[in-house]
């Protein structure tokens, strides 16, 4: 079988630059001494770029502890994975890399689209009470896997409060979480307890050699932590990336030029002044042929690529 050169993140994130990372990657420079996710999220772009170091960040604290939580335990994933499948049974959650269950197969015939979400409802309730109750950072991982569409979201009372999800563990997720570990376990990685992007930017010193990408929220499409993005933040961006261009920092910017009819006008004026590349979008559906969809993705970078 042919080795999967690309490596999944284990947060399964929404919005996650796994997909896009075999194009990134063309473009990021290939002598990187320290890799700067500053948006990292699922860190995606971290797991498959190389670099002599990694610094990562994110605006979101509980994503950053499942970072240092996986980190931590990378000198053996066997245990840490055996770990998860005690709890897996002992919430009595489906798990099915072990196969087929009779009872999920009679699920399926009767909820086409919502099995495994029907068989796991009531233990998924426990699981989530429990983490709400302790905070063990274990149950906030596996709510991720087993919670809707992986994300992770707290209401005003920081309780987790995603319902289930139609997904459970299947192997895909043990090999992501042995990916991560193998990687973390290789290599130099700091972490922020989970930082606005300005603040951690400028807290840094930097030396030629270094490169910083940001995958920011966009500001034309939709997602739960777009919620955090406004044209402000936008503008307090670029601002930022104008002042690392003066020092000479090198960086590259992930974003979305058009979207459903949506065009996002300030990125479009300012990217101008750098160098700009088209990137075959997530957005764009597989039934999409590209003249017909209105989405651009853009990456855009204060150097040329090596490639061009
Ligand atoms: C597009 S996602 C990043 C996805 C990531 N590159 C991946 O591959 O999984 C954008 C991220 O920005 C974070 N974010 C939003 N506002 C922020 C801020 N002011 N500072 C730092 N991070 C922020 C969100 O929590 C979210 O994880």
């Amino acid at each position: 079988m042919q080795e999967q050169k690309f490596k999944r993140s284990p947060l399964f994130y929404v919005g996650d630059k796994y997909k896009l990372m075999e194009q990134l990657s063309n473009l990021f420079p290939d002598d990187i001494k320290c890799f700067y996710d500053v948006f990292c999220g699922g860190g995606s772009a971290s797991l498959n770029t190389l670099a002599n170091e990694y610094k990562m960040n994110d605006i979101d604290a509980n994503v950053m502890q499942l970072h240092r939580f996986l980190i931590e335990h990378s000198y053996d994933s066997n245990s840490l994975i055996e770990e998860f499948y005690h709890l897996i049974k002992k919430y009595n959650l489906s798990h099915s890399e072990l196969g087929k269950s009779d009872e999920i197969e009679k699920l399926k015939k009767i909820f086409k689209k919502t099995y495994y979400s029907e068989y796991n409802k009531e233990n998924y309730l426990k699981l989530r009470e429990d983490y709400n109750n302790t905070k063990n950072i274990k149950l906030l991982y596996l709510l991720v896997v087993y919670g809707f569409n992986h994300m992770i979201r707290f209401n005003k009372n920081n309780k987790f409060n995603l319902p289930v999800g139609n997904v459970d563990w299947n192997k895909n997720v043990t090999k992501a979480i042995r990916d991560y570990c193998e990687w973390a376990n290789g290599n130099d990685i700091f972490v922020t307890n989970g930082m606005d992007f300005e603040n951690f930017v400028l807290q840094n010193n930097y030396s030629t050699g270094d490169f910083l990408y940001f995958d920011p929220p966009y500001l034309i499409t939709f997602s739960d932590y777009n919620k955090l993005w406004n044209i402000e933040e936008e503008t307090r961006l670029y601002n930022l990336l104008d002042e690392l261009n003066k020092q000479n920092i090198r960086w590259g910017l992930s974003n979305m030029l058009k979207h459903k009819g949506k065009k996002n006008e300030i990125l479009k004026k300012w990217s101008e002044k750098y160098y700009i590349y088209d990137i075959k979008s997530n957005y764009i559906s597989k039934f999409d042929n590209t003249l017909k969809s209105d989405s651009r993705e853009i990456y855009v970078t204060n150097f040329p690529s090596k490639l061009f």
